[in-house]
């Protein structure tokens, strides 16, 4: 991988974790920040090459990228892995998998299980065979709360934790997520598959250090010279989101005669053109909307007979019963639009970003 200048390392971090592992007194853990709040550069650019200068025998996989096919193409990852390991022969699992199209896309593109109740036997002998030979094997999982989208999953995640947790001392794992509805799902629920499996560890916040590192490349590259302080400034207001500040920084390199505070309003801007937050808002009903709008503005008490009336009233309806509401909550959480914690009846919107896009886009128009 061509190194990545404005990348800045975050070493101490991945040294705790591995010390944690090595010593035993962990076996996985769960990042959770929101998206965009460097997870994935976290994995490949720190912790990956850390894990392997030490000896360790790393897979990186995101369930992001494979959509429907998750534990198929989890566990044909995996496979992969052992035979590149030379833990196990390529011949192994031939009989269970069929060859299919081109695969131009690597090799597993083009790879099924003949049988897809095999995934869950391949999947549990393949942990096994990969935890038998003494090696060091860690595991970075991105974004499994896409596991706990599709109950067809289900089965699969319990196969997952059991082998996980029979095999704890030889395999470690890094699970990220950036749903907390779905990692709730996951890991915290009390009947949950993964229930007090690992660490739930909210993922650090980049420091000031990251922003001094940012315009230390920028001084270097553009012979200009970029404030920290108020650039540290603008990364506050953008809710530290490592990703809008770079997209600023660079944005700063290309055009000298921006000021800071245009190419904030310009990024500000193109956050609320996103065209994937203005579909999930054209896909929702009036009522979603109505209710995604009141959980923003922090409205309590969605079910009083005065909020009901209120929301019939913009509805254009008479009544609005609160079975109604309940069913529409209850959808919006299916989707992992909103998270609720059950015990304060209180809901929040999962996507930081989409909160901060339907307040600039919604509220506040
Ligand atoms: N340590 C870092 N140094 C420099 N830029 C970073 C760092 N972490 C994140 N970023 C920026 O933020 C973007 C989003 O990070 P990413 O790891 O994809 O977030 P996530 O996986 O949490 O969604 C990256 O593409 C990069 O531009
Ligand atoms: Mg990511």
């Amino acid at each position: 991988m061509r190194s990545d200048i404005w990348h800045y390392p975050r070493l101490e971090l991945a040294k705790q974790v591995l010390g944690m592992f090595e010593s035993g007194l962990s076996s996985a853990l769960v990042f959770f920040a929101p998206r965009r709040m460097g997870k994935t550069e976290f994995l490949l650019k720190d912790m990956r090459p850390l894990a392997n200068k030490q000896g360790w025998h790393v897979l990186y996989f995101s369930f992001l990228d494979v959509g429907s096919n998750a534990k198929e193409a989890f566990t044909l990852a995996l496979i992969e892995f052992a035979i590149e390991m030379g833990v196990i022969k390529q011949e192994k699992f031939h009989k269970r998998i069929k060859k299919i199209g081109g695969g131009i896309a690597g090799i597993r593109a083009g790879l099924e299980f003949r049988d897809p109740q095999e995934t869950k036997i391949t999947l549990k002998e393949i942990i096994a065979d990969l935890a038998k030979q003494n090696h060091k094997i860690l595991l970075l999982l991105d974004e499994v709360q896409i596991l706990s989208m599709d109950w067809k999953n289900k089965d699969f995640v319990a196969a997952l934790r059991t082998a996980l947790d029979v095999h704890k001392d030889a395999i470690k794992v890094i699970f990220t997520g950036s749903s907390q509805e779905g990692l709730r799902c996951m890991f915290s629920k009390s009947d949950a598959p993964f229930f007090h499996f690992g660490q739930n560890l909210p993922f650090p916040e980049l420091q000031q250090d990251f922003i001094e590192h940012l315009v230390k490349i920028f001084n270097k590259a553009t012979h200009r010279e970029l404030d920290a302080e108020k650039l540290w400034q603008v990364f506050l207001e953008m809710s530290r989101v490592p990703q809008l500040i770079r997209s600023l920084v660079e944005r700063l390199v290309l055009y000298p005669d921006l000021t800071l505070q245009q190419a904030k309003k310009q990024l500000l801007q193109d956050l609320a053109a996103d065209r994937e937050y203005v579909m999930i808002w054209e896909n929702s009903s009036i009522l979603e909307r109505l209710l995604l709008k009141a959980i923003v503005m922090g409205e309590a008490e969605l079910f009083s007979i005065d909020k009901r009336t209120a929301l019939a009233q913009q509805m254009g309806i008479d009544i609005l019963p609160v079975s109604t509401l309940q069913s529409t909550l209850r959808s919006l959480q299916r989707k992992k639009i909103i998270g609720s914690l059950p015990e304060r009846g209180i809901y929040y919107i999962d996507d930081p970003n989409f909160k901060s896009w339907i307040e600039q886009s919604v509220v506040e128009a």
